[in-house]
């Protein structure tokens, strides 16, 4: 945990934490959804716009080859990141997109079963519905996931398996080794989602058994409008590429095509140059802080947040497991309040206080465990202790008038 004048300097350094509403500071507690910037990261985009701001692998001009060397240098620093290959890194949209580029280039059919888990984002879910027969792995009663019911269903020997490495719903990390061991064991093609666990903690693809890999550097201190996509390089060739254009070809003609080497065959069009060009600075910034540091930050916030939960009885907590690995994200539904709409109002306007509220893009997930609508308090390496406090006491507030 990053002590007082670790954390003033850090917080220093964002830009957003200055923000008012009405005169009072802004409490930002929805970093789950996007993080706040940098300005290292909001620099390293001006510069970009601000200086001869060409386009990158097209032509041989100084400009060019300028721009291009520090978007492939910022690759590099994606994959050593996850420890990977810089041809295993694909820029994509967003998680979204990468989800949606592996289950189209894998040419799936409603003959392939892909087993998807219920605490998916929707983003994990719906590429695989749209294509192929899902079976879906089952929750426990707190909100977990049924590991059993995992070991169970991955003998039926599922094409590809839909991995969440940690829940944007609870913060609660899955354990991706032993799943991804396993469904190799079973042949399965494994593609995690790690939206959620990237930005928090050091993950190394290496010393996992996992095929595809992806998350939004929006969520760790980068800019919107750009997804990373990790494949292993013999996956990532057997990919159809889902979009055809400028800069992903060697040769064109009239009747043919010759497609480029990785990962320019998946990278069709202008990428986001600006975009990759501030996750570069957004990934230095978060090395000087030192993941692991990021990580205990973030335990440590997390479980004081259950544990104020915990002392109120007007709430729920989904998965309160105090055992299991957790980052700092809290979701909780008030039985005398099916519809949080009204107090996420007031938190924002009354309190300053930012977070989120509904079904957090998983549905299925939220209807299952509390059949009704959430609210998340999701925090960063920026946040501390007296704001999780400080929301507490809002919502405390806010129960006695309103709940
Ligand atoms: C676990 C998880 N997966 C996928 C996504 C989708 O990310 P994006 O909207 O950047 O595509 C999110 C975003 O909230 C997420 O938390």
């Amino acid at each position: 945990m990053f002590n007082a004048e670790q954390l003033a300097s850090i917080r220093n350094d964002f830009p957003g934490l200055k923000s008012e509403i009405d005169g009072r500071p802004i409490l930002y507690l929805d970093s789950a959804a996007t993080s706040l910037k940098p300005q290292a990261m909001i620099d390293a985009t001006v510069e970009y716009y601000g200086g001869v701001s060409s386009n990158v692998h097209r032509g041989k001009s100084y400009a060019i080859e300028l721009v291009s060397n520090k978007f492939e240098r910022a690759r590099y620093r994606t994959a050593e990141l996850i420890s990977c290959s810089g041809n295993e890194i694909v820029f994509v949209r967003n998680t979204t997109d990468a989800i949606n580029m592996v289950a189209s280039g894998l040419d799936l059919t409603k003959d392939d079963t892909v087993l998807i888990c219920a605490d998916s984002h929707h983003s994990h879910q719906l590429p695989w519905m749209a294509r192929a027969t899902t079976e879906i792995v089952n929750l426990l009663p707190d909100g977990g996931l049924d590991l059993d019911d995992y070991r169970k269903k991955i003998k039926n020997n599922p094409k590809v398996v839909a991995i969440t490495h940690c829940s944007n719903v609870t913060g609660v990390y899955n354990p991706l080794s032993e799943m991804a061991k396993l469904a190799k064991e079973n042949g399965a093609i494994v593609v995690v989602d790690a939206a959620q666990s990237i930005p928090h903690k050091k993950v190394n693809v290496l010393e996992l058994d996992i095929d595809f890999l992806t998350f939004s550097p929006h969520k760790m201190l980068g800019p919107t409008g750009l997804g990373v996509l990790y494949g292993k390089k013999d996956m990532l060739e057997k990919l159809t590429p889902n979009s055809f254009g400028g800069g992903m070809v060697d040769w064109v003609e009239l009747d043919n095509y010759r497609l480029r080497k990785l990962p320019h065959r998946l990278e069709a069009g202008t990428p986001h140059i600006a975009g990759v060009l501030g996750l570069g600075a957004s990934i230095d910034y978060l090395n000087s802080i030192g993941l692991d540091n990021v990580e205990a930050h973030d335990k440590h916030l997390g479980s004081k947040m259950l544990k104020l939960a915990q002392e109120r009885d007007y709430l729920k907590v989904i998965h309160p497991d105090p055992t299991a690995e957790r980052s700092a994200v809290l979701s909780f539904w008030v039985p005398t309040a099916p519809k949080l709409d009204d107090t996420a109002r007031v938190l924002s306007d009354t309190y300053g206080i930012m977070c989120r509220n509904g079904h957090l893009c998983a549905q299925p997930y939220i209807d299952q465990i509390a059949g009704a609508h959430v609210m998340r308090i999701s925090a960063y390496l920026y946040n501390n202790e007296s704001e999780i406090e400080r929301f507490f006491s809002a919502l405390d507030e806010i129960n006695s008038f309103m709940f």
